[in-house]
């Protein structure tokens, strides 16, 4: 990420500067005249809440906080304010801005410059020119009340959602398995965690037949890769182990996908694993006493001579055998597979993140990420909070035992299709067959890539996940 953050004492005449303001700020303070002030005041009394004044070298842009219903509700109000301002510099091609806190609220003041700084992000690597290439290089952080550890948290976070971004919108030609392996060793050599990489004849010794299996259509080989952070002085003495869809690109197989608005951004079909790759760079990057695990099964998924057929029956790591009646279906095949194996390290909770079902979008949209699992209510409300904190906000779909039917095979122990409804749910329950442990699954099927803006999610992958995993995970730490 090219945009630094750090901590000013002051701004210099020239600076251009954010003024977040609760209506109390004296405003010659910052450089503005008497005229200015008036004017800014009248503005206010019209219930304008930002407004933005030119001078010789700078511009000022004011921002009036309006405070919402609930303090996660106004933190939100809070980034999305931060990405109008973005836009407004954007325009101007300006470098450097300082956000000054004149709210004395570091939370808010913390969310305005992460809404930002995330809209700052874009993906030129495969544009020659871009006119419209952001330009601001620095936001100055002016503060009472922001510690600089605060400010050296928030540029982990937003570094790397923008790095699972990176991942995401990388299409396959660039990222296939192995690449996306090599991607995830950098990253653990950057933050200083421990990364693993099985190639395909270690994956077949351990009879991944679910991996292998997505894997039979495809001339590029499946990796596993294993990635872990064990601090001195963890918090929690087992593991938690995140899992991360990593179908690098999803054709459906023989079950082929239609392109158009299905299997044409189907490079997003890892979001799961840049999600959980990027939360360990963070949670490295930050030092969290939090011993964690990731696992990430990954292949592409694509029709050839030797593709896996609808009615294919296959043995999975835990001996299941599964009727594949669908090879659309394929991220609960390797997913399967990673929630088996994560058995061995006896953890006290595991999440795994997919891009695992349409029926998640049908269901509630790209608004928030369709959850269920066996983790007991406190975990689940502790997940929920960290969701509205950060507004990647989770919805419990349940796992009632009559879902069992419908993955029932005639022909082996079950199949990889439920019946026409709760589609979300049958997948879930079928990655349930294969978990031992405390456990969630997170279907980020909807909100992992957009195709349009969402104020400071910019449109492609948002990183989702990331944010979210990154606060649980500092809660669990304390
Ligand atoms: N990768 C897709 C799910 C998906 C859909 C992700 C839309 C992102 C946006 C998954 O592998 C898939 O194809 N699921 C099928 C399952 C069905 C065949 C039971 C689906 O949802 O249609
Ligand atoms: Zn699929
Ligand atoms: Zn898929």
């Amino acid at each position: 990420m090219d945009l630094a953050i750090k901590q000013v004492s002051k701004a210099s005449a020239d600076d251009s500067l954010v003024l977040l303001s609760d209506g109390k700020t004296r405003w010659s303070d910052y450089g503005l005249s008497a005229a200015e002030a008036a004017y800014i005041q009248a503005e206010h009394k019209k219930e304008r809440n930002h407004l933005l004044i030119n001078h010789l070298k700078r511009w000022v842009y004011i921002y009036f906080l309006e405070k919402k219903s609930a303090a996660h509700l106004t933190l939100e109000e809070c980034r999305r304010a931060g990405q109008q301002a973005h836009h407004c510099f954007a325009r101007f091609k300006t470098e450097k801005v300082t956000v000054v806190d004149a709210l004395d609220n570091a939370t808010e003041t913390l969310a305005f410059i992460e809404g930002m700084a995330l809209s700052n992000y874009q993906f030129l690597r495969y544009r020659k020119s871009a006119k419209d290439k952001n330009e601001l290089r620095a936001i100055g952080v002016l503060s009472t009340k922001i510690k600089a550890s605060d400010i050296s948290l928030l540029h982990i976070l937003v570094d790397a959602t923008c790095r699972a971004r990176d991942l995401v919108n990388t299409p396959v030609l660039h990222l296939n398995a192995v690449q996306l392996a090599k991607e995830f060793q950098k990253l653990g050599k950057e933050a200083g965690f421990r990364v693993e990489v099985f190639n395909k004849s270690k994956i077949e010794s351990l009879k991944m037949g679910g991996l292998l299996a997505v894997n039979f259509g495809s001339v590029d080989h499946p990796t596993f890769s294993v990635m872990e952070y064990k601090p001195k002085g963890a918090k929690n003495k087992q593991p938690i182990v995140l899992v991360g869809k990593g179908v690098v690109y999803d054709t459906g197989g023989l079950s082929l996908k239609p392109t158009a608005n299905s299997m044409d951004y189907m490079k997003s079909d890892m979001a799961g694993a840049a999600a959980v790759a990027c939360t360990l760079f963070a949670i490295a990057k930050a030092k969290l006493p939090v011993h964690v695990i990731a696992l990430v099964p990954a292949t592409d998924n694509r029709p050839s001579g030797n593709a896996i057929t609808p009615g294919d029956i296959i043995t999975m790591h835990n001996g299941i055998t599964v009727e594949v009646l669908n090879t659309d279906a394929e991220g609960r095949l390797i997913l399967g597979d990673a929630l088996s194996f994560a058995q061995q390290f006896k953890p006290e909770l595991v999440i795994d993140l997919a891009t695992l079902t349409g029926a998640a979008v049908a269901a509630i949209g790209t608004f928030g990420i369709v959850c269920m699992g066996t983790a007991d209510e406190k975990t689940k409300d502790s997940l929920k909070a960290s969701g509205e904190q950060v507004y990647e906000r989770l919805a419990e779909f349940p796992i009632w035992e009559e879902y069992d039917e419908l993955i029932k095979s005639d022909i082996a122990d079950i199949k990889n299709i439920g019946g026409p409804y709760g589609g979300s749910i049958t997948a879930g329950k079928f990655l349930q067959r294969f978990v031992k442990y405390p456990w969630m699954h997170f279907d980020i099927a909807g909100p992992s890539f957009l195709h349009s803006n969402s104020a400071y999610r910019v449109k492609g992958g948002t990183g989702v996940g990331v944010r979210l995993l990154f606060d649980f995970l500092s809660k669990r730490a304390k």
